[in-house]
């Protein structure tokens, strides 16, 4: 690949409230985010006359996110079920501190191993590695791909191109409103932050 750009979606209802998973629409500021994507995109340098592919999750708050950018670029748009977030099962739609109260001994074993903890029902950051290799696949021979997707999502595609450990990706701060763009090259990849003014 020559390019990769990386996006949360926009601040979401969900987001706002502290709960984690789900299918909320954006909240009015995550909405703002996805009206000055284009500009950030061009801001960020896309090469002369280079269409972008641009993925998305299924998830509506990566659909809405990436909507403008759609509607303005006319650029390919796929959207992929591998690409949806973390599934945290029975904790779906819970805040970290209902969590803590409901499943106190599952709360502090994510803590300890965050990478291989799997939610009840759900997926752990191991099960969404190995659910993301035909997208890292499909990537590794695309070139000027976008992706609107989720945190953790990131994290994994994120610690696959910058080489990070698995005990400590999971833990990687990744902020909303700021776009990634990464540059594989011979030795490392680069990386590039483009950060929202809103
Ligand atoms: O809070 C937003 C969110 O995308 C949740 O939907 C998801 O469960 C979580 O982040 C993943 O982050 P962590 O693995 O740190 O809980």
């Amino acid at each position: 690949p020559r390019h990769i750009w990386l996006s949360r979606h926009g601040e979401s209802e969900y987001n706002l409230q502290g709960k984690i998973g789900g299918d909320a629409n954006l909240s009015s500021r995550g909405e703002l985010y996805a009206q000055a994507l284009p500009g950030i995109v061009r801001r960020s340098g896309v090469p002369q006359d280079t269409q972008l592919v641009i993925w998305t999750s299924t998830l509506k708050r990566t659909i809405q996110t990436a909507r403008y950018l759609q509607a303005e670029t006319k650029w390919d748009q796929l959207e992929w079920k591998a690409l949806d977030e973390i599934e945290s099962g029975v904790c779906d739609g819970m805040t970290y501190g209902e969590i803590e109260k409901t499943y106190p001994e599952d709360f502090a074993a994510r803590d300890q191993d965050k990478y291989n903890y799997r939610y009840r029902g759900g997926e752990s950051y191991r099960d969404v590695v190995i659910r993301l290799e035909p997208i890292i696949m499909e990537l590794e021979r695309s070139d000027n791909i976008i992706i609107v997707t989720h945190q953790a999502i990131i994290r994994c595609i994120y610690a696959y191109f910058m080489d990070s450990s698995s005990d400590k990706s999971p833990w990687m701060e990744v902020p909303l409103h700021t776009l990634m763009k990464l540059t594989p090259k011979a030795y490392g990849t680069k990386e590039e932050r483009f950060k929202a003014d809103i």
